[in-house]
């Protein structure tokens, strides 16, 4: 199976039957998470996995009742960085160097640098940048689980703030980002299943540049072409 095969077979599972995901393929679609690139490797975010079936009941009450988060397997839950300060750059920038066998000040100019870049921008920029960093390793799980013929459902439909409190992720330096629950499609009852994959035609997704496409101001804008 190729990657577009796989992609092409997964699809956001409005329900799921409850089924169990084998603990090797939670591991890869894990692995696959942790493997993510980030800025400047900081990887600020973490996944948390909940299956125990009271937590998914009180979790489905702030996402808007939906009925993936108690009828999956495992859920996901992405968190990420409420800011990025110098402790926290400094532990990640050591445990690199002390992963590659290098001295502790290798990274130190580095480290100035963002955070010169970064402080200015405030907390709620920090954090939603840590956030983006987030949901590239979501993706790599999505991308993963349908490697897995796993099921997965990107979910945004939360309150993040009620989510934050009940899992005590407040004071934690983490908060929510997305979900992704995890488990197996019940094609009865999913009226989502059969119905064709539509996405942007790719002449209007992918648009080709040249300098002189850029570089003349009378010309038609590039995002109209
Ligand atoms: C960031 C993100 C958030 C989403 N949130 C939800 C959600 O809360 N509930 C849901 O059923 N689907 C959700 N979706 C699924 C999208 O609606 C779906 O991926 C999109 O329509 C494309 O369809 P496909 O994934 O089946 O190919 C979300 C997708 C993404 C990427």
């Amino acid at each position: 199976m190729s990657l577009l095969e796989d992609l092409s077979w997964r699809y956001a599972t409005k329900k799921m039957n409850g089924a169990r995901v084998p603990a090797d393929k939670l591991a890869y679609i894990l692995e696959a998470a942790r493997l993510a690139p980030s800025s400047s490797g900081l990887q600020p975010y973490k996944v948390l996995v909940i299956s125990d079936p009271a937590l998914l009941a009180k979790i489905r009450e702030v996402a808007y009742n939906q009925s993936q988060i108690t009828d999956c397997s495992h859920l996901l839950v992405f968190a990420a960085w409420d800011g990025y300060s110098e402790a926290r750059i400094t532990r990640v920038f050591n445990y690199i160097l002390d992963e590659r066998g290098l001295p502790h000040h290798t990274m130190d100019d580095y480290k100035q640098t963002i955070l010169k870049l970064y402080e200015p921008l405030g907390t709620d920029w920090q954090a939603h940048h840590a956030a983006k960093q987030s949901y590239i390793a979501f993706a790599l799980a999505i991308a993963a689980a349908a490697e897995q013929r796993v099921d997965a459902t990107p979910i945004e439909g939360f309150d993040n703030a009620q989510l934050d409190a009940l899992l005590q992720l407040l004071g934690s330096g983490y908060r929510s980002t997305v979900l992704l629950p995890l488990g197996y499609r019940q094609e009865d009852g999913d009226w989502l299943v059969n119905m064709k994959k539509v996405r942007t035609p790719l002449a209007d997704f992918v648009t080709e540049l040249t300098l002189a496409d850029v570089a003349a101001p009378e010309k038609q804008p590039v995002a109209a072409k």
